[in-house]
């Protein structure tokens, strides 16, 4: 690949979140002009489902996905067939994002372990990758992953922040792993011993966009023009290139992610 520009995917965010939506055209242009190619616009509930799906049927270079995300609340539950009709549309490359969250939520979660089963088995039948997220709930996170054999739809765990003992699990059921801005603090220790781990052929990329904008662009709304910073601190990290590392994940995008086509 010498003397080609380089080239990144953002593999999460969300462009239809308010903060993206306002101001999409120029989103997306200042995304294009930073050499990224793709990006994975991931659903949140149901509601929004019709905004993220038409963004991705006018933007050539934007993708969706269906699901409903663990933090979400007062919107309507999905089912596995109501997930199969979405994961029918070819411009749908993922079911998620979907997961467990403690964090935030502190009561009974009983109904967000439902949730989780519920796009497991979707993505199980649609042959759809998962995507994952998991915030201090990791053991009840990989023990639903094999109860419900999510290795066989496979997947990412998005933007993670879990140990490097969970990340061992993770890969071991086959699923990628994608590295957030959260990589470019300088308290993220765990996250950084993470990302050195990680096989070169399982690691992925992502803003996570509007939140968690990488530095030198903290305190900003993240956006996918951002992502060349998360490659460009992993390259520091593990002693390859900035431009090795956009490539790298840009392929392991589209491999996970295979309705994706550059
Ligand atoms: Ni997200």
């Amino acid at each position: 690949m010498t003397n080609a520009a380089p080239v990144y995917i953002d593999s999460h965010c969300h462009l239809s979140l308010p903060e993206l939506a306002s101001d999409i055209d120029a989103v997306l242009a200042r995304m294009r002009a930073q050499g990224v190619l793709a990006a994975v616009n991931v659903c949140t509930t149901l509601e929004e489902f019709p905004r993220v799906l038409a963004l991705a049927e006018r933007e050539p270079d934007i993708y969706a996905s269906a699901g409903v995300h663990p933090d979400s609340r007062d919107c309507q539950e999905p089912d596995v067939a109501a997930l199969l009709t979405l994961a029918t549309h070819p411009r749908v490359v993922a079911i998620g994002e979907t997961g467990l969250d403690y964090f935030r939520l502190q009561e009974p979660l009983e109904w967000q372990r439902e949730r989780f089963r519920v796009h497991i088995r979707a993505a199980c039948t649609s042959g759809l990758p998962l995507i994952i997220h998991t915030r201090a709930a990791a053991a009840d996170t990989l023990r639903i992953m094999r109860e419900e054999n999510a290795a066989q739809a496979g997947g990412v765990m998005h933007c993670f922040t879990e140990t490097l003992e969970v990340a061992r699990a993770a890969l071991d059921l086959g699923f990628y792993i994608s590295i957030s801005g959260i990589v470019t603090f300088k308290n993220a220790q765990e996250v950084q011993q993470v990302a050195k781990f990680i096989p070169r052929d399982r690691l992925l990329i992502e803003t996570d966009a509007p939140y968690l904008a990488p530095v030198p662009m903290r305190g900003r709304t993240n956006e996918p023009a951002f992502v060349p910073h998360v490659a460009g601190r992993i390259a520091e990290l593990t002693g390859r290139s900035q431009d090795d590392i956009g490539d790298r994940c840009s392929i392991n995008t589209c491999n996970l992610f295979n309705r994706i086509s550059l």
